[in-house]
């Protein structure tokens, strides 16, 4: 068996997987969220190393569980973090998440006194990336990056608590804004621009090699063998899209996490700063990929439902029933700002078109509209950048919902793909990538399509209705634009 661990931003998630490809078991611990600041979001490093430890207990007390046959570990974890530590490799303070918003001035210098640098990064440099947020620590907590040694992202962390080593993928490198993306080296430029030198940052490996041997001391914490491998891994991103099998050009996933994102791979290195388009590693050799990535995913549908006091999969439930077609609502869902395509921290929620008939359930379905009308915002940009789309598989925790996939697919017009195990998330696809890693072999081989469960065509009699839709969504945050600050 191989083990995938996710160092996600709501929970850590682990998942025991077969020889055949199949989840044995799976555990998930959730973890909290600091905001000191209404746009800060931090997390305590730690919790995730214990997080990590409360999952394996979790997992080995399952009856289906043989410990003996676990030939090897895989890491992912959600990008963008900054993980500082100091020369013995202790945390320098709690980290900074990719849903922070602080570094605005920062990443506004860096677009102007660097304005071709993102081309060579992959992205805009935006406030959640770790570039800027390094410089907003470097004005505010000088002290914290004299003592410096290594910046790491979430996972890597994860990584030196395992087997001690110092390393990343680059998959995970590239959402720091420090990679060199075509030639896969860290920025020489991009590096100095913020200050650090080339020896605070890890040494690169691929995410399918083996990067590691779990300790000792590690072992004993979660009660299996020690010397164990431990693959690269990489981003959650992409090694979520490798458990989908989404490794070839014109394959493409739509992601309902905390975030929400839709991505697509290309074989070469295709930038398209303009379009706030994220182009990246994938976490494969000579691989790479294009995704809109907007900042509120089923994280919108979760808040409204708690707002209203509602369990989401009982709203969700509702919804399904009494679906008939678009609703006249309209809700912008920047809760946390927006990337692509705004590059806008200050943005906000929107409800507009309240009326004395305006009940709970069209509240609700207004926010994954909402949603979904972003995703096309996403689509439309990688469209224009030359990926074009024409079918899209759903995961993260939102893909459980059937309606909402069914709106997706109308509201983009094309076929959605719900997979068995698309609520899985990318540790499946990090126990993939120590499969690779400890057995070699074809990455395409392995990173296949999971079997079908259904496919969703979009509904012909909504697509003319969502597509207006989509449009009046697109000019109400052009008239508000202004407005938020
Ligand atoms: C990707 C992104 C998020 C995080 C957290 O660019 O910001 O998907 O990786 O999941």
């Amino acid at each position: 068996t191989y083990l995938g661990i996710d160092i996600g931003t709501s929970a850590i998630k682990a998942i025991l997987v077969n020889e055949r490809g199949e989840e044995v078991v799976s555990a998930s611990v959730p973890l909290t969220t600091t905001r000191l600041h209404p746009s800060w979001s931090e997390q305590e490093v730690d919790q995730w190393w214990g997080g990590v430890i409360a999952a394996m207990t979790e997992l080995w007390k399952d009856q289906r569980v043989d410990k003996s046959t676990l030939k090897g570990i895989g890491l992912t974890g959600q990008m963008h973090g900054a993980v500082l530590l100091d020369s013995d490799c202790r945390p320098l303070r709690s980290a900074i998440l990719w849903n922070d918003g602080r570094a605005v001035n920062e990443a506004a210098y860096l677009q102007e006194r660097f304005p071709l640098l993102a081309k060579e990064v992959g992205v805009l440099p935006m406030p959640g990336l770790t570039a800027p947020k390094l410089l907003w620590l470097a004005s505010n907590e000088p002290d914290v990056m004299e003592k410096t040694r290594w910046l790491l992202s979430p996972k890597d962390y994860i990584r030196y608590r395992l087997t001690g080593e110092i390393a990343t993928d680059y998959s995970d490198a590239a959402g720091t804004w420090l990679l060199d993306q075509e030639r896969r080296v860290w920025s020489k430029a991009a590096v100095n621009a913020v200050g650090l030198s080339l020896s605070q940052l890890p040494p690169l490996v691929e995410s399918d090699e083996v990067c590691g041997h779990l300790t000792g001391e590690a072992a004993k914490l979660l009660g299996i063998a020690a010397d164990l491998p431990v693959a690269g891994g990489g981003g959650d991103t992409p090694v979520g899209a490798i458990g989908f099998g989404c490794v070839k050009a014109g394959d493409a996933v739509v992601s309902l996490g905390t975030s929400a994102h839709i991505f697509s791979p290309t074989v070469s290195y295709k930038p398209a700063v303009e379009s706030v388009v994220h182009s990246f590693c994938h976490a494969l050799p000579d691989l790479w990929y294009q995704m809109g990535a907007m900042l509120n995913g089923a994280s919108a549908f979760g808040w409204v439902c708690s707002l209203l006091g509602e369990d989401a999969g009982v709203v969700d439930a509702r919804l399904h029933e009494r679906y008939d077609g678009p609703g006249d609502m309209l809700f912008l869902p920047y809760l946390t700002g927006e990337r692509t395509p705004h590059n806008n921290p200050h943005a906000r929620g929107v409800f507009f078109g309240l009326s004395p008939t305006t009940d709970r359930e069209s509240l609700c379905q207004s926010v994954m509209e909402g949603v979904a009308y972003s995703i096309a915002d996403g689509r439309d940009a990688l469209t224009g950048s030359g990926t074009v789309i024409q079918r899209a598989a759903i995961g993260g925790g939102g893909a459980k919902s059937r309606i909402w996939a069914q709106i997706i697919a109308s509201v983009l017009n094309i076929p959605i793909i719900r997979y068995r195990g698309k609520e899985r998330g990318p540790a499946f696809g990090a126990a993939r990538l120590a499969r690779l890693a400890v057995e070699g072999g074809n990455p395409y081989e392995l990173c296949r399509e999971p079997e079908i469960e259904e496919v969703l065509d979009p509904d012909q009699s909504y697509v003319g209705h969502y597509r207006e839709n989509h449009q009046r969504f697109k000019r109400l945050y052009r008239q508000l634009r202004s407005e938020f600050q």
